[in-house]
This record gives C-alpha cells, structure tokens and sequence, in this order.
C-alpha cells in the first residue's frame, strides 16, 4: 500500500476525479477527508469508502472561504489526528469569453480555482510544518493553463495561475520537506461542472478517447505517494497526448 496510515484531505471529492482519486488513495491504505461543498455528493462518498472497509470522513468546506478552509483543516485534525497529503481538485469554469463574462464571474472563478489552492496550501502547509515530518500536496491543473482557448478566459488565467503557484509553493515549502507538484488533465470523465459523460463529445487525442477519472487519480497518487520522492515543482501532463500535438498542421 502507497499511503499506508497517511492521512489526506481531497478537496471536490464528491464526483469525478475527486471522487475517483479519494476511493483510490483509501484502497491505498490512506485515511481520507472527503471534503465538497456538495453534502449529498460528499457523503455519499465518504459512506461508500467506510461500507468498503475503508476511514474517511465528509468534511464540508467552500474552499474559496478562509474560515470554511480552516475548519476543514481543523475537523481534519480532529478526526485522524494529522495531516500528510492535500489534493487541491476543486475548479469551476466560466466557459465564456472576454466579451461575455461579468466581472462578478471572472472574481468567482479565479476565488474557486486559483484563490483556494493558494487558501488550503496555507493551512494545510501550518499543520504539516507544525507536525515537522514533511507531507505532500498536489494541485490540480489543467491544459487550459498552458494555451489559449476559444472560451473559458477566466479559468485558463486560474489555471495558468495554478501552474506557477505551485512552483512558488515547491520552493517556499521545500525546506519543511513538503513536495509540491501538479497533475494536468484534459478530458477526464464528465466536463468541469457537469454530471454527466458525453460519448459522443470530440477527444482529439493520441488515445482516441476520453481519460477516466481512474486514470487520473493513479497520476495523483503518483505525485502524492513516495513514488515520486525525487519529484517536486512539476507538472504531470494526463492528456492522452494531446499537448504533444501540432494543431493547424502536419
Ligand atoms: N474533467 C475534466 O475533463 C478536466 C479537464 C481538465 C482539468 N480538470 C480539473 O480537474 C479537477 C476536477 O475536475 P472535475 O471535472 O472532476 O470537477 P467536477 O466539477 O466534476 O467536480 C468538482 C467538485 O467540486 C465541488 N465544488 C465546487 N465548488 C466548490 C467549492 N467552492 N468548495 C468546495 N467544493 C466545491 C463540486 O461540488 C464537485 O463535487 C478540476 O481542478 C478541473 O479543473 C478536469
């Protein structure tokens, strides 16, 4: 087992790849926070991984809420004792373009996207320099914080944001031995914000399909896990090779 005793929150963990990634680092012997906005999504989630034999608790948070982002970290603490890892997975999309999107949109996604990676990292980072023994986190970005797109302004700026904070963090977080990384996805599961799987949706990949949130969430147990003790301040593409592709020629 990867995480044996490893105690990790997972922030949007109540579908898709936050989902896929908590039910994965339990079978990996980690105690796990369970930790969404969604209560119904939560807890369904956190009940499923307990019923399977495994430990995690729902913790509701609104990871762009400073104080709802420190009691997620102390309800952590109260129900395992301490923290190891922090998988920042919570994103939304304004899916519009600079025309179209309202200043009050723009806020929110950058708050939900960008502002609570940088909100979690802080707390979580406290508690693992006061416990002195290291621990892991990795944030999860996104192929639209590497290029331009025809929509979504305001999350490719989160996101491109999410890249070099995590650089920022590595650095800054590296003398208390805690590795930062990101996983980078395009096309897993169902979009940003939508419950729903579309078969029919393009996936113009080296793979020829969509990911599974499984697939991703081993990506992320990779950067969370010693695995990849030698790794910190990168980026781990999962996009079925899509980003290795010249568009618009040959
Ligand atoms: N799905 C993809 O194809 C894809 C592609 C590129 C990047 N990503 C990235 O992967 C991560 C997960 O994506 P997904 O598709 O699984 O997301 P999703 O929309 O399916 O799930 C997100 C979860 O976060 C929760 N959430 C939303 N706002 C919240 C808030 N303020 N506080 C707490 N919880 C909140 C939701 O309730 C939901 O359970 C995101 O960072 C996303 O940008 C996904």
């Amino acid at each position: 087992m990867k995480l044996r005793d490893k105690v990790a929150i997972i922030t949007g963990a109540g579908r898709n790849i936050g989902e896929e990634t908590a039910r994965l680092f339990s079978a990996e012997g980690a105690k796990v926070a369970v930790a969404d906005f969604d209560e119904g999504r939560g807890k369904a989630v956190a009940g499923a991984i307990s019923q399977g034999g495994g430990e995690a608790v729902f913790v509701q948070v609104d990871v762009a809420d400073e104080d709802s982002v420190k009691a997620m970290v102390a309800a952590t603490v109260s129900a395992f004792g301490r923290i190891d890892v922090l998988v920042n997975n919570v994103a939304i999309s304004d899916n519009k373009d600079i025309r179209e999107i309202t200043l009050a949109e723009w806020n929110r996604t950058i708050a939900v996207t960008l502002t609570s990676q940088f909100l979690c990292s802080k707390y979580v980072a406290e508690q693992m320099i006061e416990q002195g023994d290291g621990g892991a986190i990795v944030n999860i970005g996104s192929t639209s914080g590497f290029q331009g797109r025809s929509r979504a302004v305001a999350y490719a700026a989160a996101k491109g944001g999410v890249a070099n904070l995590m650089r920022a963090l590595a650095v800054q977080l590296a003398p208390y031995r805690i590795r930062v990384n990101s996983v980078v996805p395009n096309k897993i599961g169902s979009p940003v914000g939508r419950e729903e799987f579309d078969p029919s949706r393009p996936v113009p990949n080296l793979i020829g399909r969509a990911g599974l949130p499984q697939e991703l969430a081993r990506a992320v147990l990779f950067m969370a896990s010693d695995d990849s003790s030698f790794i910190a301040g990168e980026n781990l593409v999962v996009d079925g090779g899509l980003m290795a592709m010249m568009t618009g020629g040959s």
